[in-house]
């Protein structure tokens, strides 16, 4: 009976307690320290691709399934790649960093609406149900329910040039000859769980 006195919440109390036991438990990793499945987590499974200011709350997010994380001018990297129809690619242009967030298979429904619909034609944000929270050391804003954030500041963009493509499977994906726009990231911290890397916190 003692233990029953101790399990009184109100609706209110409840609710936190949830939102506790769901909340994504993530640390930062040294870049050095960063294990990702890289294959199966960019092409299977997609990243949300975010960039704008997170403090105006003018940013806008699509999936990303293209694209790779790696080194560059010794620096830590993730590379996007980006049509030029997408909305995203006018806050790509503006602004100078983006953040590429992964999560786990409970929202993957999310992720086929944020690559299916476009920010210029609904709020994505309000319609997918995930949290947007400030990134630490950048302007553009990750979310609360992903299990590894990549915060990047960009370094570099290059458009691809069909002239350079030497293997024939690559002009396929351009019957409308919309070629990607690359951006290179510098990954200034990256927060994830622990299967993602040892925490800094903890070595
Ligand atoms: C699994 C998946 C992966 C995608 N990967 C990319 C990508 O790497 N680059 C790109 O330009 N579009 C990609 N898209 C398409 C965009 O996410 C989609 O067109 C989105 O609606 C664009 O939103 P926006 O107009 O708000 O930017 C992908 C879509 C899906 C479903």
């Amino acid at each position: 009976m003692a233990s029953q006195i101790g399990i009184y919440y109100t609706a209110k109390q409840r609710k936190l307690r949830q939102n506790e036991e769901l909340a994504v438990k993530r640390e930062e990793i040294a870049p050095s320290q960063l294990r990702l499945p890289v294959y199966r987590s960019w092409c299977d499974e997609g990243f949300l691709l975010t960039c704008g200011d997170h403090s105006t709350g003018r940013f806008n997010t699509m999936t990303a399934g293209w694209g790779s994380v790696g080194c560059m001018w010794k620096r830590p990297m993730a590379m996007v790649v980006v049509r030029p129809q997408r909305y995203t690619r006018k806050f790509m242009e503006e602004y100078p960093d983006f953040t590429i967030c992964h999560f786990p298979p409970e929202h993957s429904e999310a992720l086929v609406y944020c690559g299916s619909h476009s920010g210029r034609d609904v709020n994505k944000i309000v319609e997918c149900g995930l949290t947007p929270i400030a990134s630490k050391t950048i302007g553009s804003p990750a979310f609360d329910e992903a299990d590894l954030i990549m915060e990047c500041g960009k370094m570099y963009f290059d458009d691809l040039e069909p002239q350079h493509f030497l293997a024939e499977f690559i002009e396929e994906n351009y019957p409308n000859k919309d070629y990607h726009r690359l951006y290179f990231g510098e990954i200034k911290a990256a927060f994830g769980t622990k299967e993602y890397g040892s925490w800094q916190t903890t070595g």
